[in-house]
């Protein structure tokens, strides 16, 4: 045990960074590419196209839903959920101050007004008990984040929903994999939004999202917000072919990046149980780590893995947890804290949303501490891990 640390001038655990995320790609990736360069068909609305197409039915099929859209990304697959869903001006939506702050700002996007509720110490998503008081007559909606892949209470959620009235679009841009009571995430709310950006389980190469739903009206109106906001489908009443009836957008994904969806898609399996492995071997030694944790998962849930969070007992450190991710990454363990990210504290929540009190994200905003987990890891790197986090904990502990 080393005990001057690599950001005092020690040596570090290792030379190079261990990165975050990486994304895995291949032959399989190259050579879906390949084949729109052949066809020259770039564009999804060229009546030619396939590849988008193909992947909305492959990402349909493997979650297990009726209709899936792919979007430019998860944030645009957000804002058009919300008008899909007829949010607009003086409406209120439901949200967890523990998420990215497109969940919050692209409700505010539509002209309704982001509502924090605050989450369960355990699971780190939305608490059902504390949402009731939180619904007033402009409701309109809830959206659970399956925060870090732990998926939401969705039984307590769906049964508020249900009692008044409002829709539930789930945030799955960490749920690859995550199950709720055996049911895929993303498949329990009226509809769901999902990330394929490169540090996602599947990616698109960059960027990328998908909406999936049940329901063929919302598929509809997300499919018209997605495409400039045209009549489409079973909604047209009219016969014009470029018919512009609300208020919609460009959020089209184009056909190479739905190509490289479509290899990484067929690929998942192999990827969720890579990163099971290597999830399971780092909770086995984390555990025996003092002042470190990671969040409790209930018996009725499946963790996909998407993200590896631990917390830290700040009552317990000498410094705080940004100082604590700056120490990981001079010892060459590419962690990230989420402080900047919490949307309460940005100035245009703060606007909007007005005071917030949500003591127990406060809490976890400050214990929380994302390391790297992706198939491309090796048990190598994973003992570098363990060994980092122990020896930052050890010495900045009080
Ligand atoms: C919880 C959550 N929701 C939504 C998004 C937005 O997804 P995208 O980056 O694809 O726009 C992210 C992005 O990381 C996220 O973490």
């Amino acid at each position: 045990m080393q005990d001057k640390l690599a950001i005092d001038g020690g040596e570090p655990i290792r030379k190079d960074l261990l990165r975050m995320a990486k994304v895995n790609y291949g032959y399989e990736e190259l050579s879906q590419i390949l084949e729109v360069f052949k066809d020259e068909v770039f564009c999804s609305v060229d009546p030619r196209a396939s590849k988008v197409k193909d992947f909305e039915n492959l990402f349909a099929e493997y979650i297990g839903s009726k209709y899936a859209l792919a979007f430019s990304s998860g944030t645009t697959a957000q804002h058009a959920s919300l008008l899909a869903a007829g949010i607009g001006e003086g409406d209120e939506v439901i949200v967890p101050p523990l998420t990215f702050v497109s969940t919050a700002y692209t409700v505010i996007l539509t002209g309704a007004k982001p509502v924090f509720v605050d989450v369960d110490d355990n699971s780190i998503t939305l608490d059902p008990s504390k949402i009731q008081n939180a619904i007033t007559n402009k409701t309109k909606a809830i959206v659970p984040v399956h925060w870090f892949g732990y998926p939401a209470d969705m039984d307590n959620i769906m049964k508020i929903a249900k009692e008044n009235e409002l829709v539930v679009i789930e945030d799955c841009a960490h749920g690859f994999g995550s199950k709720y009571k055996g049911r895929n995430v993303g498949t329990i709310g009226n509809m769901s939004c999902w990330s394929l950006q490169e540090t996602k389980t599947i990616t698109t190469a960059g960027d990328g999202g998908m909406l999936i739903t049940d329901d063929e009206n919302l598929a509809l109106l997300a499919e018209s917000v997605r495409d400039h906001g045209k009549d489409k489908g079973a909604m047209s009443d009219s016969n014009l072919p470029y018919n512009i009836i609300r208020e919609g957008n460009n959020y089209r994904l184009s056909e190479i990046h739905a190509a490289f969806g479509i290899a990484q898609l067929r690929k998942v399996e192999g990827f969720l149980e890579k990163r099971k492995i290597f999830r399971d071997y780092l909770d086995g030694e984390i555990v025996k780590i003092e002042n470190v944790t990671i969040p409790k998962m209930n018996e009725y849930i499946e963790h996909g893995n998407s993200n590896y969070p631990i917390r830290i007992k700040e009552e317990n450190m000498r410094v705080n947890i940004s100082e604590i991710s700056l120490a990981l990454n001079a010892e060459g363990i590419n962690c990230i804290d989420r402080i900047d990210e919490y949307p309460p504290d940005h100035t245009l929540f703060r606007e909007h949303s007005g005071p917030v009190n949500t003591p127990v994200a406060e809490k976890i905003k400050r214990e929380l501490l994302l390391l790297p987990l992706h198939p491309g890891l090796t048990f190598d790197d994973l003992r570098d891990i363990i060994k980092a986090v122990d020896k930052v904990a050890k010495i900045y502990s009080t």
